[in-house]
């Protein structure tokens, strides 16, 4: 025998499956919350850990002996460096006296986004080295700023203000003596244009970033 067709009301078996979808969406959304909270302090803890590892890599050997995580300063928006975000300087000392600052701050004009970069200059102005922290720039393009992909990033090692003179402090294409990636001049521009922004600040303020403690949030205070 066929069920009576009901009519004006719903169907009891769709009520029931919407039910039991919608308990099933709660639950799902319930344990991505769980999740998400459990692993955001771990993922924030290895990001800390994979740049302080970084750190004394961009230093090209200088010596030092101090913490470095603990000389960190923070530079507060609105400051004189690449990004729109809070930079990062952390002092480098070898017995107390300052050897070097390793800059971490945002190309805001790569091609895909902005790039995070972390920058090692020695006391006296010669950039140590160059690293692309995080990027979303196009795989086998722009990408290649990356130094398990390519060398191009290691060109910067040696680079100050006065090397290449300052008017050639461009990429080639440009009319200056800092080699591109090729197929990439919006990359490469954007680097080249946030060292030498961070060696001028560099300049600017060598004396108060290694005089500012280490907690006071801008060395211009
Ligand atoms: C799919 C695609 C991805 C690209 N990715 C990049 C990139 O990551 N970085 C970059 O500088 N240019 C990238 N380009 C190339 C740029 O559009 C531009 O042509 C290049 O930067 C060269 O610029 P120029 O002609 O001023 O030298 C990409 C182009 C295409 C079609």
């Amino acid at each position: 025998m066929s069920e009576p067709v009901r009519q004006g009301g719903a169907n009891p078996t769709i009520m029931q499956s919407g039910l039991i979808l919608a308990a099933v969406a709660a639950i799902c959304t319930t344990l991505v919350a769980l999740t998400f909270n459990m692993t955001r302090d771990r993922i924030a803890a290895n990001e800390q850990a994979f740049l302080e590892q970084s750190l004394a890599r961009v230093l090209s050997g200088i010596s030092f002996n101090n913490d470095l995580s603990a000389s960190a300063l923070v530079v507060r928006v609105p400051h004189g460096l690449p990004g729109k975000e809070n930079a990062i300087i952390y002092r480098v000392l070898n017995d107390s006296a300052p050897v070097a600052a390793l800059f971490v701050v945002t190309a805001t004009d790569g091609f895909t986004g902005p790039i995070k970069l972390l920058i090692g200059i020695d006391y006296d102005g010669a950039v140590t080295g160059v690293r692309a922290l995080e990027h979303k720039e196009t795989p086998g393009i722009g990408a290649l700023i990356d130094e398990n992909r390519s060398d191009w990033i290691y060109q910067f090692a040696g680079t100050s203000l006065n090397a290449p003179e300052r008017s050639a402090w461009a990429i080639r294409r440009d009319g200056g003596e800092i080699d591109q990636l090729t197929g990439a001049s919006v990359t490469s521009r954007a680097i080249v244009n946030a060292v030498n922004q961070t060696l001028l600040y560099f300049e600017a303020n060598r004396d108060e970033i290694f005089t500012a403690r280490a907690d006071s949030g801008n060395t211009d205070e």
